[in-house]
């Protein structure tokens, strides 16, 4: 549901999936499958992986599609002696609107701290980009009654520096980690419980841009339950996995009232 001053936004995280040739056709289809009274109601974003970001921007702008560009991740250095990473600005130059910033996986997987996710989000508004800032707790922390404690630190750490205008643009995908490609969701009410709880932290920063930051649910959505999430009131959209990676299952997730 959000609110009027939100618009809801649904973006599809391809993870390691696809060559860009699958790429060019999944975009494809998807196109295929909305149209334009879906792109007002909705904001409809694919982040592939680096390597099928040129050929579905050139999808995107040949055949004139509202689909957004995002991608999965960043390195917060402009240029430099960084073998295998991508700077902001060469995401930028590709028309990348949004970054995922912080995911479990690459928290994780690969060590990322809370400072140097930090140093991603000042980097990519510093490019004209918006981080999609993720977070979640542990199945752990769930059952230890942590998850507010572990979400919130993860939230200040992430925004710390921002300017009350770039947390108005922000979003922020709730994830819990048990709930990611595990086909568990979290019930809409802890759903929604969680998302109100990331827009008050923001809103401990700034009560005015946290109306406008948007906040989405992530893990295990699929066209089964965003309706219901989607009801919610602070919940602006959805981070979409696995069932981003197939365009009838992705459309019907973005035309979550039909
Ligand atoms: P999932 O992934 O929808 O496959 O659970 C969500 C995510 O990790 O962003």
């Amino acid at each position: 549901m959000g609110s009027d001053v939100r618009k809801n936004l649904i973006a599809g995280n391809w993870k390691m999936h696809a060559t860009h040739l699958d790429a060019i056709q999944m975009v494809q289809k998807l196109s295929y499958r909305l149209d334009h009274g879906d792109y007002e109601r909705v904001e409809v974003l694919v982040c592939p992986p680096f390597t099928s970001l040129r050929s579905v921007q050139t999808v995107i702008e040949t055949d004139h599609l509202s689909i957004k560009l995002g991608a999965q991740n960043v390195n917060p250095n402009d240029q430099g002696a960084f073998t295998g990473e991508i700077s902001p600005a060469m995401l930028a130059k590709l028309s990348v609107s949004y970054v995922i910033v912080g995911h479990s996986e690459r928290r994780q997987l690969f060590g990322e701290s809370d400072a140097f996710i930090n140093q991603k989000m000042r980097s990519v508004f510093d490019a004209g980009m918006t981080p999609i800032l993720c977070v979640g707790e542990t199945e752990a922390e769930r059952d230890e009654g942590s998850a507010m404690d572990r979400v919130g630190s993860q939230v200040a750490a992430g925004i710390a520096g921002l300017s009350d205008e770039e947390l108005g643009r922000l979003v922020v995908a709730y994830e819990p980690i048990w709930a990611i490609g595990t086909g568990k969701t979290a019930s809409a009410d802890d759903a929604d419980e969680m998302c109100g709880f990331v827009r008050s932290q923001v809103g401990a920063a700034s009560s005015e841009a946290a109306e406008r930051t948007r906040v989405l649910y992530g893990g295990s959505v699929n066209p089964g339950n965003i309706a219901g999430l989607m009801a919610k009131r602070d919940i602006d959209g959805g981070l979409v996995g696995g069932a981003s990676l197939d365009p009838d299952q992705f459309a019907s997730v973005v035309r979550y009232w039909m």
